[in-house]
């Protein structure tokens, strides 16, 4: 559908959203980049926005905005530098040998040396065992079967709420504009809507299990300030005396549970995509592997051992694989949002309107849709 406006329309649109609402549905490249360029908080997320941010972290980042935003952000920064996420290379590597050793072990041991693996399934356990552990220093064991109540609740999770929501779904999300969000936030808990049932499950075992991983680290010595662990900085924040660096215990459980859904859902799709491309590609197939050899075979003459870090990084055609899966395949296609006050996009492709007039700018002052500018291949 996006591939067939663009051809119709060009980069950015007039549409009419839920209940005739006036928006804009963007996909010029300069515009998107004027967007989430200016001044970080000059576009704000839009109700429906942030009334999934509600059901998924509550108090979370995901659903803040403005200064609340500006605050958590900061706080958690010292967690998100690409050292401290590099140095979490060897617990990824760790994950990602468990699940192909049982596919393995699966292939091996059926007859004709062939099987139907359940690769969504099977990820979305590696996903949320890795962030959990990663992230948190928590151990989920999905991969291992282990009866992990805080594992299974993530299982699917988007699916179950979210990938097809019902018109009455839509239309709801629509009035949360005019109700407060603890009024929308007090809907949501107690709803007979499909699939909430199971968002109010995981927000329950995810806040206890938050909670008391909190409790720990407070109750601990919390160390310097060396390198810190999500669950250090997390703990730090909520004893901190400055309030610009303070986080509320229910914001900091909020924290945890929406990095717990959007670090394991987002890779799990993206994986999942990047092996359908594979399977549907062969000849991707043949020339990723002989990049990986190529790199394993140099990395063990260093001796190295093998594949380090900075080879992944310098393999040229896994880093355009790994964007065009990202590309193709946008975890989140349509990105919501709304301008604090009335203001101008340039675009980077002139567009016609219907009297011949060309427009270089366009002016405006709604609601609007932004859109990840990913061609598909359908159109
Ligand atoms: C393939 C991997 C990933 C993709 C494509 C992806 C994509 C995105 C996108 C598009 C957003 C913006 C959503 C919006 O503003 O409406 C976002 C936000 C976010 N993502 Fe990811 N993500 C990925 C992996 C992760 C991982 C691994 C984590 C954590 C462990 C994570 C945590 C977050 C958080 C906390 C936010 C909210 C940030 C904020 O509001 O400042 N994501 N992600």
């Amino acid at each position: 559908m996006d591939n067939k406006w663009r051809n119709a329309f060009g980069g950015v649109a007039r549409i009419w959203h839920a209940l005739g609402r006036d928006a804009l549905w963007v996909s010029d490249p300069q515009a998107i980049n004027y967007i989430l360029g200016k001044g970080g908080y000059a576009f704000e997320k839009t109700p429906e926005r942030r009334a999934t941010a509600l059901l998924l972290g509550d108090e979370g980042i995901d659903g803040a905005d403005g200064a609340t935003h500006r605050r958590q952000r900061r706080v958690m920064e010292p967690a998100f530098t690409v050292p401290v996420v590099k140095a979490f290379s060897p617990t990824f590597v760790q994950y990602a040998e468990s699940l192909c050793l049982q596919w393995t072990d699966l292939i091996d041991g059926s007859p004709g040396g062939s099987s139907v693996v359940n690769i969504a399934d099977d990820l979305n356990c590696a996903m949320v065992d890795t962030v959990c552990d990663a992230a948190f220093d928590y151990h989920t064991g999905c991969l291992q079967n282990a009866d992990n109540q805080l594992g299974k609740s993530y299982m699917n999770l988007m699916s179950a709420f979210g990938s097809r929501p019902s018109s009455a779904r839509i239309v709801f999300d629509y009035f949360t504009e005019y109700l407060t969000p603890r009024f929308v936030a007090a809907l949501y808990r107690n709803l007979p809507v499909k699939g909430f049932a199971k968002l109010r499950h995981n927000r329950a075992v995810a806040y206890t299990i938050a909670g008391e991983l909190l409790e720990q680290r407070l109750t601990g010595n919390l160390p310097g300030t060396a390198q810190l662990g999500l669950m250090d900085v997390f703990a730090r924040a909520t004893v901190s005396p400055d309030a610009n660096s303070r986080m509320s215990r229910s914001e900091m459980t909020s924290q945890m549970r929406i990095i717990m859904f959007a670090g394991s859902e987002t890779m799990t799709n993206t994986l999942t995509f990047a092996l359908l491309e594979l399977a549907r590609h062969p000849e991707y197939q043949h020339r990723l592997r002989a990049e990986i050899r190529a790199a394993g075979k140099d990395g063990r003459a260093r001796g190295a051992g093998g594949i380090a870090l900075t080879d992944v990084e310098a393999m040229p055609f896994l880093q355009a694989f790994i964007k065009e899966v990202i590309r193709f395949h946008p975890v989140a296609p349509y990105l919501y949002r709304r301008p604090m006050e009335n203001d101008v996009l340039p675009l980077s492709t002139p567009i016609t309107s219907r009297s011949g007039k060309v427009i270089r700018e366009v002016p405006f002052l709604r609601v609007f849709v932004l859109y990840s500018p990913f061609q598909d291949s359908t159109g």
